[in-house]
């Protein structure tokens, strides 16, 4: 069933009207500086145009759009993301499907890509493990930045497998996904890059968390039990026991509380050189990377 918009409508269709009418929808509920970025990007979603485009041929949002633009107003000020109510997001400069089942991709993972690409070398042919691979955003993107290499993700949810495959198809890259609990499993092959973007909540931070992210985005990709540390303990042990091939190159992402932590865990395991933590463009310890040492 199509679902249907609700008025109060616009008193007129042109592009002014339109996007006063629009914001002053989801005003109640989205902070100010939310309110243009928000119209910009869903006047060109139901309009399949840039506001450019819309400007120069005096565009006039027909019923359909309105209609479409009141069912995605309702969206937003219940607290949904606008990703998921749009049912896509950008990663990297590819347009990746998004649903409930994967967590949305955030900005701070795509430098963590960039960084791996600029250890990687051109005509880089290696093997890639993405752990955790969610939409499959940073598999899909290693693979659309060194199209010779064969990269695998894994994840233990069946929503978000189905949604990596679903974006594999849809941005025609030949990335493999598949099931495996990486804390109860072992991937059967070595690896030249594993990465990972585990989860990294701790319950305790749940309560200051936003609600658009704790409610809506899935717990398994979010939270970890009491011990932050669990899922890099895990993949650094994997790794050492043959996971990673001589060499190779670990990244992972980290909650910004815990990175230290998480280098100095590398530090001590015999099997890599020193790790290096990486501070994002919101000035926080974000990443850690490390190579293994070459036998
Ligand atoms: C923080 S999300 C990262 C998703 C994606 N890689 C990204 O960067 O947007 C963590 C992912 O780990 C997956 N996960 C949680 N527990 C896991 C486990 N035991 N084995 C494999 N994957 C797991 C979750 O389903 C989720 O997709």
């Amino acid at each position: 069933m199509i679902q249907r918009g609700k008025g109060p409508w616009p008193s007129g269709n042109d592009e002014l009207t339109v996007k006063q009418w629009f914001i002053q929808r989801i005003s109640e509920t989205i902070e100010e500086a939310e309110h243009i970025p928000l119209a910009k990007i869903c006047l060109d979603h139901v309009s399949g145009q840039t506001r450019g485009e819309r400007i120069v041929s005096d565009y006039r949002f027909p019923e359909s759009e309105l209609d479409q633009l009141a069912v995605i107003a309702e969206e937003i000020l219940v607290g949904r993301p606008i990703q998921y109510v749009l049912g896509k997001t950008w990663f990297c400069d590819l347009e990746m499907y998004i649903a409930e089942g994967a967590l949305i991709p955030r900005p701070e993972t795509e430098e963590l890509v960039h960084k791996i690409c600029s250890e990687l070398n051109d005509e880089f042919r290696g093997e890639v493990l993405d752990v955790g691979t969610g939409s499959g955003c940073i598999a899909l993107a290693l693979k659309n930045a060194n199209p010779m290499s064969d990269v695998i993700g894994i994840d233990v949810s069946d929503d978000a497998l189905k949604i990596a495959k679903q974006n594999g198809q849809n941005l025609g890259l030949g990335v493999e996904f598949s099931k495996l609990d990486i804390l109860s499993e072992t991937p059967n092959s070595s690896f030249d890059v594993v990465v990972s973007n585990p989860p990294y909540i701790l319950e305790s931070e749940r309560e200051s968390m936003k609600s658009r992210v704790k409610d809506f985005e899935p717990n398994i990709a979010l939270f970890v039990n009491c011990d932050p540390l669990l899922f890099y303990k895990r993949i650094v042990d994997l790794c050492c026991d043959g996971v990673l091939k001589s060499g190779g190159l670990l990244a992972l992402e980290c909650n910004r509380a815990f990175a230290s932590d998480v280098a100095i865990l590398i530090d001590k395991s015999p099997c890599f050189n020193k790790a290096e933590i990486i501070t994002d463009l919101q000035g926080n310890e974000r990443h850690v990377i490390a190579r293994s040492k070459v036998n």
